[in-house]
């Protein structure tokens, strides 16, 4: 620190880490909206930043080199005797009320932000709690080919009733390899989150499965070629594809496998469109998102987090 020996306050040179450190804060917010690596790269500006900044004010406040005091000692001493050479040891009030508010600004605001920030980001990736997992809806003999079947089942014994969630299976018989296919969609408009309900009369009586340890399935057969949403009139087609209304995406559907003869429920998983149908369906499938939020095109980039999927 060269210091005047005129008396003038010493005024600052202009600094640009205030500015790189306002433009990472702007990056990050942008992207806590768009994606996850325009939050990384506003969040490494600003923290680069922040610390340079903070670096700066604090050589600027702090004691000198040992050549400038070296340098000016003999004058400091000659002005101010033993005193202004303690002084030149230590730091001086202004730096410490400097240092002292940047840190506890920086801790009210990481207190105030940091609890924010994960109750609006945390839910995208951990998702909305329970999560189906192995549901034994019971042999797929119970699932008449080329017919829907309305199969009630409890996602969670332990959370019981109101775990309760409604899938619409059919079977599609077998793809060109040999393999069972099933179209499974779940109930959930993927407008708002109204269930969803086929279009089409009851076909015979219901079945009820009861597998291991766990409450009833219930199985109803409906002839229906397609699903609607009576809260708001959102459509779609035999395939989950909206058709008419505000939903913004398909149904989603569900993960299966097939383990002793009998239809497994895997995960569920967002769909942004199916061309085709039955065993020769290409789904466009996604990690899944909220009801409401785009997974394709160009407005998933308006949703805070990326929906990265593949053709299937
Ligand atoms: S919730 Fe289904 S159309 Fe609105």
């Amino acid at each position: 620190m060269n210091e005047s020996h005129d008396d003038k306050p010493h005024t600052p040179g202009p600094s640009l880490w205030p500015i790189g450190f306002a433009v990472g804060v702007a990056c990050l917010l942008v992207g806590l909206v768009i994606s996850v690596p325009a939050l990384i790269v506003g969040a490494v500006i600003t923290v680069v930043f922040g610390w340079l900044w903070v670096r700066e004010l604090t050589h600027r406040h702090g004691p000198p080199s040992e050549a400038t005091v070296g340098a000016e000692a003999p004058i400091e001493e000659e002005r101010y005797g033993a005193v202004a050479e303690a002084a030149h040891d230590t730091y001086d009030r202004s730096a410490f009320l400097t240092a002292s508010t940047i840190g506890v600004g920086g801790l009210i605001g990481a207190a105030v932000t940091i609890p924010s920030l994960g109750f609006m980001v945390l839910p995208s990736f951990v998702g909305e709690g329970v999560e189906t997992y192995d549901v034994d809806l019971g042999p797929i003999s119970n699932f008449p080919e080329g017919e829907y079947v309305v199969a009630t089942y409890t996602e969670s014994a332990d959370i019981g009733e109101v775990s309760r969630r409604t899938a619409f299976v059919r079977n599609n018989g077998l793809t060109a390899d040999g393999v069972p296919s099933f179209s499974i969609v779940f109930s959930r408009c993927v407008h708002l989150g109204c269930p969803v309900q086929p279009n089409g009369p009851l076909d015979g009586d219901p079945i009820e499965y009861v597998a291991d340890g766990m409450p009833p399935v219930t199985l109803q057969p409906v002839l229906a070629a397609s699903f609607g949403c009576p809260c708001h009139g959102g459509l779609y087609d035999g395939e989950g594809n909206r058709t008419a209304g505000p939903p913004v995406r398909a149904l989603d559907r569900y993960e299966f496998s097939i383990v002793d003869g009998n239809l497994v429920l895997g995960r569920l998983f967002s769909v942004g469109e199916v061309q085709g149908n039955g065993a020769n369906a290409v789904i466009s499938k996604y990690y899944r998102a909220y009801p409401g939020v785009h997974v394709d095109g160009i407005e998933r980039f308006l949703y805070p987090i990326p929906t990265p999927g593949s053709k299937s």
